[in-house]
């Protein structure tokens, strides 16, 4: 079957994370939230900080290859730390056109530089000089920054430019993150670039990604929040692919995720501080809500808690292992 890739997602999809879905399975190819290159030489340190991947061979546990993203907009900064970053051999480098962050666009990044398809096209050619051959070198777009006048020639500059392949977000940074995904426009792009083509956004379920596919004629999808909020996501549409019945019950798939639950806030626990913990637990649940009503119930009962002990005896409560069992 055609490729899945999990998206990069700054402040949710952490290695923590990345970790947890991976090991549910279905993906072949991970992408790290953006790493911001602002005219400094990044330390290796950094890289390794975010993506601890890199040390074991740029894999998550369950082995899935991760790439590394870098946002930036100067050529020769991002070009200089692309060439320190392949130093650690990740399964791919991939550039952000897309972001549409005002901290970050206000400093010329991510979906800002659709504006400017020849600088697009001179970040590229500069960057792919940095990169060796044997480590690919991708990017991910938006359609453009308020409308798609100048889609195709974006798309154009970042092949022209050198790039192995593509990712496109269906959405210009005008839209944001509200539906619908335009995926007839990445079934354009297609026809100008002659390299792969990867789809993205608004894959919720196995049907949206069969609409997708025919929609955007690419084979290879992207998914972000849909892969978030439901972990079976993947598999669900690998088994739809092969023809096989989608198991319609939930509940039973709620139950293979409390181990993962638990898994996941023991690793968030001894990541981040405990102020933070609660959060990022909260912030999972809040999003695995779309799927599970079981996820509401506890997500409500966690919602006021504060405390790492309080948030424990709910979790048990609820069915999540503790932590020894489930590591
Ligand atoms: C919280 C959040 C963080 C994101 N961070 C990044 C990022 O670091 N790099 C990037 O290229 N896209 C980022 N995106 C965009 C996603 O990768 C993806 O393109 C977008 O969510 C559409 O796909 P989806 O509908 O499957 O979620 C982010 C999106 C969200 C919601």
């Amino acid at each position: 079957m055609a490729k899945l890739l999990l998206a990069p997602m700054e402040g949710l999809l952490d290695n923590v994370l990345r970790d947890v879905l991976t090991r549910v399975g279905g993906y072949d190819l991970a992408v790290s939230e953006f790493i911001r290159v602002s005219g400094t030489l990044l330390p290796l340190r950094t890289y390794l900080r975010i993506c601890p991947e890199l040390g074991h061979g740029s894999r998550t546990r369950a082995g899935t290859p991760l790439a590394v993203q870098l946002l930036g907009s100067d050529p020769a900064s991002l070009a200089e730390n692309a060439a320190q970053l392949a130093t650690l051999s990740p399964a791919g480098i991939d550039l952000n056109f897309g972001c549409p962050a005002p901290t970050v666009n206000r400093h010329g990044g991510g979906a800002m530089l659709l504006a400017d398809p020849e600088h697009l096209f001179r970040i590229c050619s500069v960057v792919r000089r940095a990169v060796p051959e044997e480590i690919p070198f991708t990017a991910k777009m938006r359609l453009g920054v308020r409308d798609t006048a100048k889609t195709l020639d974006c798309a154009r500059a970042l092949a022209a430019g050198g790039i192995d392949s593509l990712v496109v977000h269906a959405r210009t940074k005008a839209d944001g993150y509200r539906p619908p995904a335009h995926w007839e426009w990445i079934a354009r792009i297609r026809e100008v670039v002659a390299l792969p083509v990867t789809a993205n956004g608004e894959v919720w379920t196995a049907d949206d990604h069969r609409r997708c596919c025919a929609v955007s004629h690419c084979d290879d999808v992207m998914i972000g929040r849909g892969a978030v909020a439901d972990p079976f996501l993947a598999r669900r549409i690998r088994l739809l692919a092969a023809g096989e019945r989608i198991a319609t019950d939930r509940s039973a798939d709620w139950q293979l995720l409390l181990p993962l639950l638990a898994l996941f806030w023991w690793q968030v626990c001894a990541k981040v501080s405990v102020q933070h913990a609660p959060g990022r637990l909260k912030q999972w649940l809040s999003a695995l809500r779309r799927t599970f009503v079981e996820a509401d119930s506890l997500f409500l009962a966690i919602r006021p808690l504060r405390g790492i002990d309080e948030i424990e005896r709910v979790l048990r409560l609820q069915g999540v292992p503790a932590l020894c069992a489930a590591a």
